[in-house]
């Protein structure tokens, strides 16, 4: 075959949609036909590790169905730490009952993904009016009494579920890592109404110590195994979303002097 042939049989198959530097890596979006299923598929790689896959997709469609699985009533208001291809927070805005969605992304890169319509997923988020894509770091967000919506600081959720970091012990910035302790926990629940859902999800199996700290602030604590086959290796695939419940009773308000002091571990 000619070289010229090659080349472009090649970025038939491949195409490098985007890419830049940030300041957690470079990140690249990339597009490439996986021959043996006959499909496109997309795939965001930040530095040399995958952050997300459009052929992996069920348990990021289960954090959604699962977090707000069980919450009453009609006029939810919900966050997504962490928009990546989309499709938590897309099946978030599809739930009729959410009347709010803030997806909170740190890249600016990812959002422009999804403003600019270079993936297939992103019709249902930008043009839908019950949702607001925010620029912003998650975790700097759940420590700070202001919480996760510029617009309207100290306002309080229903739901939160995050989907960023590979596990809650492996990290993608060491700074995320205070989140998943007591402290970091106890700070995100000011952010909830009582009764209010923290769900997460996680690369690996239910860990004991994660449940542990989850238990030390939440109500309720459950841990859902979701399995889906892997069309490349023919098997069966494992993801973990936790689902952590408070309590229904009223919680006292707690104000800026008490924040620290109340969330320290
Ligand atoms: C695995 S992807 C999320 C996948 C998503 N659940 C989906 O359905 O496509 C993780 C996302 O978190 C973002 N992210 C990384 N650090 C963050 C932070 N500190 N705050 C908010 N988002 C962050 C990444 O840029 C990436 O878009």
């Amino acid at each position: 075959m000619r070289l010229a042939q090659r080349k472009s049989d090649l970025s038939a198959r491949f195409e490098e949609l985007a890419w830049c530097e940030t300041a957690l890596g470079a990140i690249s979006l990339r597009r490439r036909r996986e021959p043996r299923l006959k499909v496109d598929v997309y795939e965001a790689k930040l530095g040399d590790e995958f952050l997300m896959s459009s052929l992996f997709t069920v348990g990021e469609v289960e954090l959604a169905h699962l977090g707000l699985a069980g919450l009453p009533g009609r006029d939810l208001d919900v966050v997504v730490g962490g928009l990546g291809l989309g499709y938590t927070a897309r099946t978030v805005a599809e739930d009729p009952h959410v009347r709010s969605l803030v997806v909170v992304e740190a890249l600016g890169e990812v959002i422009g993904w999804h403003e600019s319509r270079v993936l297939p997923n992103s019709a249902g988020l930008v043009t839908n009016p019950r949702v607001r894509l925010v620029h912003g770091d998650f975790f700097a967000m759940a420590a700070a009494p202001s919480g996760f919506d510029p617009e309207a600081p100290e306002r309080r959720f229903h739901a939160v579920l995050v989907d960023i970091d590979h596990t809650p012990q492996h990290v993608l910035h060491p700074s995320h890592a205070a989140f998943y302790t007591v402290a970091g926990l106890r700070r995100l629940a000011h952010h909830l109404h009582p009764g209010g859902v923290f769900a997460l999800w996680s690369d690996d199996p239910p860990e004991t110590h994660f449940s542990a700290v989850l238990t030390e602030v939440f109500a309720s604590v459950q841990s859902h195994v979701v399995t889906f086959p892997n069309p490349l290796t023919g098997e069966e695939s494992a993801n973990t979303v936790y689902v952590a419940r408070l309590p229904l009773a009223q919680r006292a308000t707690v104000t800026s002097t008490r924040w620290n002091s109340l969330t320290s571990e």
